[in-house]
């Protein structure tokens, strides 16, 4: 790598002059620089190695050679760090992932919202239950979600807590793949078991057995095991929203003369974060990671070609990932026109779908749900917008769960608003439950593609 790409006016302080968004306060500054100290001198929770091998991963998904899939809880909780937790997650990007592969006859590229996202935005500062006005809850590492001023108090100490829990979680994820878990001959590991009931099993299961078959078949014919697909990748990504967190983080590395953010492999700017002036692009301008902007309607052409511009000055292949989250209603408007208007730029992006957060709603009784329908449509339009663009989805960016919860509506079970309280467990923002999941999978692997 050259120096060029390396902004001279950049340093991972530099943020600090600008507006910053969706930050807490702490009242404690002599605490928050202690802790901060702690953190920069931790080692990282992953490598440039892993990193740079991610993004030029990714850069076969800007090309149509691959594909992204993106997804885990909105936020993860601290309490949920649990082995249970980060198996059933992991089982089910794994499931879904081989859907994919079987159905795209590409490389799935497998990035949790895991390992490290703790940081939620807010659509207000504060939250006022009868009569009481308290700082909202931020996310694991900046408060907690009681309702108590001492629960809300933003505490620096979360931040040290939160990054031995990504650890953690990584930790586990990378020996369950190291140990055989992930190993493509045996998809049995993955079930869950509480799957056996479903409909969608008895597909999934064809599906596994054909995998399995053509592997032998492979394997007789060469006289060789496929090293390839014994060995899957996993990859880590949280919403870069905590800059004094990240900025812990940052380090020059001599042997590529470049910053990097190593608190996650592939960090994303959120859509109340993407301000061109604003702290977090600032900081994320000066990072090596490839990165992920989300992107909704009310940004302006001139806008994104601006943040492509600045986040990606050199072009470099898999380093900006767009994320359009728009909704099943406006997708057909806003997509085309972005598209459009990256493409003015001359300059390549990967372009993911996440239907979710253009989708979410809130039921009369107060439930933060989505349509599975609309998701589904967004999703399908998405694919059938690319297309008729000439230009390349190649990816997707879901909120899910392994577990059976009841967040989201519809889907092949036909979830009702009624069904709703029976298995709401999300702080934030309702996740597909493992079924859904699975049929975004099928969907996305089978009939999404086609026009129907
Ligand atoms: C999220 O991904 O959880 C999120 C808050 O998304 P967005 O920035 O797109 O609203
Ligand atoms: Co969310």
């Amino acid at each position: 790598m050259t120096q060029a790409h390396v902004p001279t006016d950049w340093h991972p302080a530099s943020w600090q002059s600008r507006h910053a968004a969706q930050q807490p306060v702490y009242r404690d500054r002599a605490h928050l620089e202690s802790v901060l100290a702690q953190l920069s001198h931790l080692p990282p929770i992953v490598t440039t190695w892993e990193v740079e091998n991610l993004k030029s991963q990714l850069a076969k998904a800007q090309r149509g050679e691959a594909f992204l899939l993106q997804g885990g809880d909105c936020a993860e909780s601290f309490e949920e760090c649990t082995s249970d937790n980060v198996v059933q997650k992991l089982k089910i990007l794994l499931q879904m992932s081989l859907v994919m592969l079987v159905g795209l006859k590409k490389p799935i590229i497998r990035v949790g919202r895991m390992a490290g996202q703790y940081a939620k935005p807010r659509s207000a500062d504060y939250e006022t239950n009868d009569g009481v006005s308290l700082p909202s809850y931020r996310g694991d590492t900046i408060n907690r979600p009681g309702f108590t001023p001492t629960d809300r108090e933003p505490d620096p100490t979360l931040m040290l807590r939160g990054y031995e829990r990504a650890a953690l979680t990584l930790n586990f994820v990378r020996s369950l793949i190291d140990g055989g878990f992930a190993d493509l001959h045996h998809p049995e590991n993955w079930d869950l078991a509480f799957v056996g009931k479903s409909a969608l099993a008895t597909e999934y299961h064809k599906l596994v057995q054909s995998v399995s078959d053509s592997l032998e078949f492979f394997e007789a014919i060469s006289g060789e095991p496929m090293h390839e697909t014994h060995r899957v990748e996993f990859f880590t990504s949280h919403e870069g929203l905590h800059l004094p967190y990240e900025q812990a983080q940052t380090r020059f590395l001599p042997h590529r003369q470049r910053w990097y953010n190593l608190t996650t492999h592939y960090p994303w700017i959120g859509m109340r974060t993407a301000d061109l002036n604003g702290a977090h692009v600032e900081y994320f301008r000066g990072v090596a990671n490839p990165m992920g902007v989300k992107i909704g309607t009310s940004i302006s052409d001139e806008h994104l070609q601006q943040l492509v511009h600045v986040l990606n000055p050199h072009n470099e292949p898999g380093r900006l990932t767009l994320i359009t989250r728009f909704g099943a209603k406006n997708v057909n408007t806003h997509l085309p026109r972005v598209i459009r208007a990256v493409r003015a730029t001359g300059a390549s992006v990967l372009w993911v779908c996440d239907p979710m957060h253009g989708n979410t709603e809130t039921t009369a009784e107060g439930y933060k749900t989505r349509r599975f329908d609309n998701i589904r449509a967004e999703l399908r339009s998405a694919f059938r917008i690319h297309q008729e663009q000439g230009s390349t989805l190649g990816g997707v960016h879901l909120e899910l769960t392994g577990e059976n919860v009841t967040e989201c509506m519809g889907g092949a079970r036909g979830l009702k608003e009624s069904d709703l309280a029976r298995a709401y467990k999300s702080q934030v923002d309702p996740r597909l439950n493992y079924e859904q999941a699975m049929e975004i999978a099928m969907l996305i692997g089978g009939r999404l593609r086609t026009h129907d």
